[in-house]
C-alpha cells in the first residue's frame, strides 16, 4: 500500500542505485523521504522498471496521478534511449517511455540524468537567477552535461564525450577515473582544467556549475581551475536530478514541451 502524494516524483535511475521521492516544486526539495532501492545486477530495462513501479506506487498508489519524470544515464530521444555508456546494452533501442508506462499505467517523462540535474539547478540551486548560457558537468562514473541558453535545454549534450588527445573525456576527467587512478586532487585538477578549458572554447558558457557526489569536495579542486567563466559546486547534490525530473515530468503535464 503506497503512500499518498499529490506532489510530482522524481526517479533518477544510476548504476548502484535507483532512487526516487516526490518534490514539492514550490520549495524545491522532497516532499518525503526519499527511497533507494539496490539497482538489479543484471540491469535489464525490464527489471530496472519492475525497481521504478515499486518506488512510485510506494508513494502514489494510483489513485493520484501525479506527474512521473525518470532519468536514465543514457541519450533520450521522444522516450528512445539511444546509447548505454555506463549501463546495459540492452537499453539501446528500447522504447523507454513506454515501457514505464506499460508499467505504471500512466504517462511518464524520461530524461537524460544529467539534462534533469541541470534544469533542478537551473530551477533551484547554483543556476539560479542565471541568465544567458549554463552548462553543468556531473562527474561520477562518467560525465554527464546539461547546456541550457536562457532556461531552455538542449538536449543530450553528451560532452563527456569529447575526445582530448584521442581518449573519450570521461575516462581520463571523470570522478570514477580519480578513484580507480587514485589521482590526488591536484592531479585530477589538471585533467579537469584540460577537459572545461576545451568545453569552454567550443561554447562560451555564461556560468559551469559542477555536480555530481564529488561536488561536496569542490573546495579541494574547484579552487585549482583557471577559466574565463565562473565554475561552481551544485548545490543540490545528489537530490538535482530527482528535483529536475519531477519539475520537467509536471512542465509536461501542463503542456509546456520543454523537452520533446
Ligand atoms: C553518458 C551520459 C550520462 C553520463 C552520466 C555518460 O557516459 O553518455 O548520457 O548523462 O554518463 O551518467
Amino acid at each position: 500500500m503506497g503512500r499518498v502524494s499529490h506532489h510530482p516524483i522524481g526517479v533518477d535511475i544510476g548504476g548502484s542505485g535507483i532512487k526516487g521521492a516526490p518534490v514539492d516544486l514550490k520549495k524545491g526539495e522532497f516532499a518525503d523521504d526519499r527511497l533507494r532501492i539496490e539497482t538489479p545486477e543484471e540491469s535489464t530495462p525490464e527489471a530496472v522498471a519492475e525497481v521504478v513501479a515499486q518506488i512510485v506506487e510506494h508513494f502514489d498508489n494510483k489513485d493520484h496521478d501525479v506527474p512521473v519524470g525518470i532519468t536514465v544515464p543514457a541519450v533520450v530521444t521522444r522516450g528512445l534511449v539511444r546509447t548505454a555508456a555506463n549501463i546495459d546494452q540492452s537499453w539501446i533501442g528500447t522504447d523507454a517511455s513506454r515501457l514505464f508506462e506499460e508499467r505504471l499505467g500512466r504517462p511518464v517523462t524520461v530524461v537524460n540524468d544529467a539534462d534533469a540535474a541541470g534544469l533542478g539547478e537551473l530551477q533551484y540551486g547554483a543556476g539560479r537567477g542565471t541568465s544567458g548560457v549554463v552548462l553543468l558537468a556531473t562527474l561520477g562514473t562518467g560525465i554527464g552535461t546539461a547546456l541550457i541558453n536562457e532556461g531552455a535545454l538542449v538536449p543530450n549534450s553528451e560532452l563527456g564525450h569529447l575526445t582530448i588527445d584521442g581518449v573519450d573525456a570521461e575516462t581520463r576527467a571523470s570522478s570514477h577515473a580519480r578513484e580507480s587512478e587514485d589521482l590526488s586532487w591536484e592531479e585530477w585538477a589538471e585533467r579537469l582544467q584540460e577537459y572545461f578549458a576545451r568545453v569552454e572554447d567550443l561554447l562560451w558558457p555564461d556560468l559551469i556549475v559542477v555536480g555530481g557526489g564529488v561536488a561536496k569536495h569542490a573546495e579541494h579542486f574547484l579552487p585549482l581551475l583557471h577559466l574565463r567563466a565562473p565554475i561552481v559546486a551544485a548545490r543540490l547534490g545528489n537530490a538535482a536530478g530527482i528535483i529536475g525530473a519531477a519539475w520537467l515530468a509536471r512542465e509536461h503535464a501542463h503542456g509546456r514541451r520543454t523537452v520533446e
